[in-house]
């Protein structure tokens, strides 16, 4: 799919979550969060859904939470318009609470078919909710900073994951915004990982017959450079700390 085609797909699935009344959640929000970021990355961010911040503004990560990620990011060299940012669930469970099964079950064509029009080599869960949609049964304590192959059930398709702490607990706690920082350094390699297995994938599916050899893309850690136009700054904060987000 062109950049063009994967931006338009994007759209018309966020048009959609707009106008969702799939679950009960649509019934508290202000506005659905359906996700923004690059539609040419390799790498998607997939946090819990909308805190009070994110539902106001419709988009993701745009509270304290998402000022660290933004730090985060920014510790690898990375921006927040490299990558693509969204959510297990798109619009704010009331009072921040843990969205139930049944709305993460309504909403998760969504996140299935962004994931394929993205068709990312590496997605990165923020907290254990997240990770608990990408890794079944894995345990945030041990697989944080850690990759296993997605469940393709999920929407990724021969991605990898890597498990990282959600922002809003590194807020928390000191200790997990150190191993959080350091969970992050890991992220290049995973992606270095994650597009070695693809390559190899691809080139299991059409080698056999003597094709003229194919030339490696050059590896480069750091994801293209596309800062999406629709991406303005951050607006600034505007609500107490403990009102902020979910993990
Ligand atoms: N927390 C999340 O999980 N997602 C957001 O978009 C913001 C905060
Ligand atoms: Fe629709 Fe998802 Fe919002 Fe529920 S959370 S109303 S399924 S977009």
């Amino acid at each position: 799919m062109t950049d063009a085609g994967r931006r338009a797909a994007l759209e018309a699935i966020a048009a959609e979550v707009r106008d969702c009344t799939r679950c009960r959640l649509h019934e508290g929000r202000t506005r659905a969060v359906p996700g923004e970021g690059n539609p040419d990355t390799e790498v998607v961010f997939v946090g819990e859904g909308p805190g009070y911040n994110e539902d106001r503004l419709g988009r993701p990560f745009v509270g304290r939470a998402g000022d660290l990620l933004v730090r985060l990011l920014g510790s690898i060299g990375w921006r927040r318009e490299d990558v693509f940012i969204t959510n297990v669930v798109k619009c704010r469970p009331p009072d921040n609470r843990d969205p139930e099964p049944d709305e993460i079950a309504a909403c998760a064509p969504y996140l299935r078919r962004q994931l394929e029009v993205l068709d990312p080599a590496l997605v990165v869960t923020l907290g254990r909710h997240s990770m608990g949609r990408f890794m079944p049964g894995a345990r945030i304590s041990q697989s944080h900073g850690t990759v296993r192959p997605a469940d393709p059930a999920i929407g990724a398709a021969g991605a990898l994951v890597y498990a990282l702490y959600h922002p809003a607990a590194a807020l928390r706690s000191a200790e997990v915004e150190r191993t959080s920082f350091a969970d992050m350094a890991g992220i290049p390699g995973a992606l270095l990982d994650a597009r070695g297995r693809r390559e190899a994938a691809r080139a299991t599916a059409i080698t056999p017959t003597a094709a003229a050899p194919v030339a490696a893309p050059a590896v480069s850690t750091a994801p293209p450079a596309a800062p999406l136009a629709a991406l303005a700054e951050p607006p600034p904060d505007t609500v107490p700390d403990d009102q902020l987000t979910l993990f």
